[in-house]
């Protein structure tokens, strides 16, 4: 039985799709509240799909509200919400529990590591896109991979291998980390950008000038003292910056729905690590400096 933690536009892509393929699987939600919403519109889910339109009914609990154990774990909140979610249920968890994490950026993923040392702990890198126009609706919006390792490099547990990649489309990494670190860079210099000039991806560049030139000289630094190859990061960043010209990055939309950014976990977590690695990183500084002086503006929150 799959148990899918956070039950926000990842979670229910993961949910929706693990029913579709005819598996046993649970969403587990944040309270009574939480699950009262759902019982009132008869647990139904409306996913939008390349495939169609579909109506699902989704089997949910309240996270902490069961004594049965959890075998696979997939979890799909913020990633600056883990280790509460986390909390909130160890008590479901044995040493034979394994827990993926879904969530973009670092931190959150090393901190699971070391507080769960009896669980095996998975990352995963997600390119889907998904995003919930309201309530009980999913639109599935980019067909994406998700890529899944394990930082201490074991092989793929069986569970997962014989999770049918029609279903979920994965790939096992034996790198995860390192493909991690890359996504991270990539997202340090695009996003807190667009969340500062509150523009599309594709006006980051004459928005930010030489300082977009600088971070990711900084960043192509600090990826190779991870031992990372980074010598085409400045193509990779255009390319994106190209491909994805006129979205919204998720910070930008966080900003503009009032919500808590991911900024710790991505810019925040580089900046940690150059200074950790004795790499200096000003143009990241000023950047993580400016970005949280306008969250802080706003009255959102800057860890
Ligand atoms: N959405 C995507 O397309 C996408 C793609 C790639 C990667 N990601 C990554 O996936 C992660 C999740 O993103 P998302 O877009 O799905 O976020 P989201 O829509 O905000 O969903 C997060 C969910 O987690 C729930 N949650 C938080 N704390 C909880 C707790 N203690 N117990 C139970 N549930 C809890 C939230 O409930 P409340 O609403 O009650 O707070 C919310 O439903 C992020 O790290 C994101 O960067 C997302």
């Amino acid at each position: 039985m799959f148990h899918v933690l956070g039950a926000g536009s990842l979670g229910l892509l993961w949910i929706a799709r693990l029913q579709q393929a005819g598996l046993d699987c649970r969403l587990l939600l944040r309270d009574q509240a939480a699950l009262q919403r759902w019982q009132a519109a008869g647990n139904q889910l409306h996913f939008t799909a390349p495939s169609g339109q579909h109506q699902l009914c989704i089997n949910s609990e309240v996270a902490a509200q069961s004594d049965t154990p959890i075998s696979i774990l997939i979890v799909a909140t913020k990633a600056h919400a883990v280790m509460t979610a986390l909390e909130s249920l160890r008590y479901r968890l044995t040493s034979a529990s394994q827990i993926l994490l879904l969530q973009n950026g670092l931190g959150a993923q090393q901190q699971v590591t070391q507080a769960f040392p009896e669980q095996r702990v998975l990352y995963a890198s997600v390119t889907d896109g998904a995003w919930q126009p309201a309530p009980q609706q999913l639109v599935w919006a980019g067909q994406g991979q998700t890529l899944i390792g394990d930082p201490a490099q074991q092989p793929a547990p069986h569970w997962l291998l014989q999770l049918d990649q029609r279903a979920i489309n994965w790939q096992w990494s034996e790198q995860i980390l390192a493909v991690l670190w890359r996504k991270l860079a990539v997202n340090c210099a695009i996003n807190p950008f667009t969340l500062l000039f509150d523009c599309s991806n594709g006006e980051v560049p004459q928005h930010a000038g030489v300082w977009l030139d600088q971070c990711i000289a900084e960043l192509q630094v600090l990826l190779a003292t991870q031992g990372i190859a980074a010598q085409d990061l400045d193509q990779q960043i255009h390319d994106v910056i190209r491909r994805t010209a006129s979205n919204s990055s998720s910070m930008r939309q966080d900003l503009h729905a009032g919500r808590r950014t991911e900024l710790a976990y991505i810019l925040g977590y580089a900046c940690s690590e150059a200074q950790h690695s004795g790499v200096p990183a000003p143009a990241l500084e000023r950047l993580l400096t400016a970005t949280r002086q306008r969250l802080s503006e706003l009255g959102l929150p800057v860890d």
